[in-house]
């Protein structure tokens, strides 16, 4: 029952905003894109799924090194988006798979690589995720994951009640300027999970990724009152918040910072 009410958030949210993701400067051009093709190194004869596509950015960047990409995910505008984008890059080796997270409809050891940047922080399962990614890969296949993360007390010095404090300030931020946000879980969390779904991780690595209040919160279409919301969390954050997000006023603006973790690993 949770499932499918969130499902349909995440789908309703994305739905209503899929061509904004088109352009979006974060997920079109960020560093942790070309960090992930760098990290990967994708060889010809590969079959890649990248799961939570969005508008396609990490599938389509990927394309033209391997034999095919699947781009899958479960917003169908999202996927609309993607597809349009490969027309327009004349990207033919591309398909397209309306499914969740959780639950792969693929065989096992069916993938060389699989990829998802910027997404699990709305899925319900992360867990669930990782395992069923470790599953479709081919024994030697490489699991390459971008996500945003929460303050980690491996990063940031700090009382521990304090450090979780600022995890959960630091969700109710996203998740005031998006109700699909579930969970950023912190670099910790993530390398065990890894660990766990049977993957030997190959490389961890942390990129701070600039962002602008307005902007940020345009993209989801926040109307003035969330906005001021979000500014008042951030600028008005713990010590442990304001340490993570750096923010800074800029010309009637907040500029501040996300943390992504870029992790590869191997089957
Ligand atoms: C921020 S966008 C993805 C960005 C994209 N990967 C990129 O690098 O530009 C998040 C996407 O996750 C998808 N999504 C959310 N929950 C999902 C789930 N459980 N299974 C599959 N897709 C999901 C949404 O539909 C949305 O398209």
């Amino acid at each position: 029952m949770m499932e499918l009410k969130s499902k349909s958030l995440v789908q309703e949210r994305f739905g209503a905003f899929a061509t904004t993701y088109a352009t979006s400067r974060s997920h079109a051009k960020g560093n942790s894109l070309t960090r992930l093709v760098e990290l990967a190194a994708p060889q010809p004869a590969w079959t890649a799924l990248d799961i939570a596509t969005g508008a396609g950015h990490v599938a389509l960047t990927f394309a033209p090194h391997v034999a095919h990409v699947v781009a899958s995910d479960l917003t169908p505008q999202m996927l609309g988006v993607a597809r349009g984008l490969a027309r327009d890059r004349n990207i033919a080796n591309m398909s397209y798979v309306d499914m969740r997270a959780e639950a792969l409809p693929f065989a096992d050891a069916t993938f060389d690589l699989v990829t998802c940047r910027i997404a699990p922080h709305h899925f319900e399962d992360v867990r669930r995720f990782v395992t069923e990614s470790a599953r479709v890969l081919r024994s030697g296949g490489l699991f390459g994951l971008v996500d945003n993360i929460s303050p980690d007390p491996s990063m940031m010095e700090g009382e521990a009640g304090a450090l979780a404090a600022a995890v959960d300030e630091y969700n109710a931020f996203e998740k005031l300027r998006d109700p699909s946000h579930a969970h950023c879980l912190t670099l910790g969390e993530w390398r065990d999970l890894v660990a766990r779904a049977g993957l030997t991780e190959r490389h961890v690595e942390v990129l701070d990724k600039p962002m602008v209040l307005g902007p940020w919160a345009d993209q989801q279409n926040a109307d003035d009152a969330i906005k001021r919301g979000l500014r008042s969390r951030l600028l008005g954050g713990s010590p442990a918040l304001r340490a993570f997000a750096r923010p800074q006023e800029n010309n009637g603006d907040v500029d501040f910072i996300l943390t992504e973790a870029v992790i590869i690993a191997v089957k």
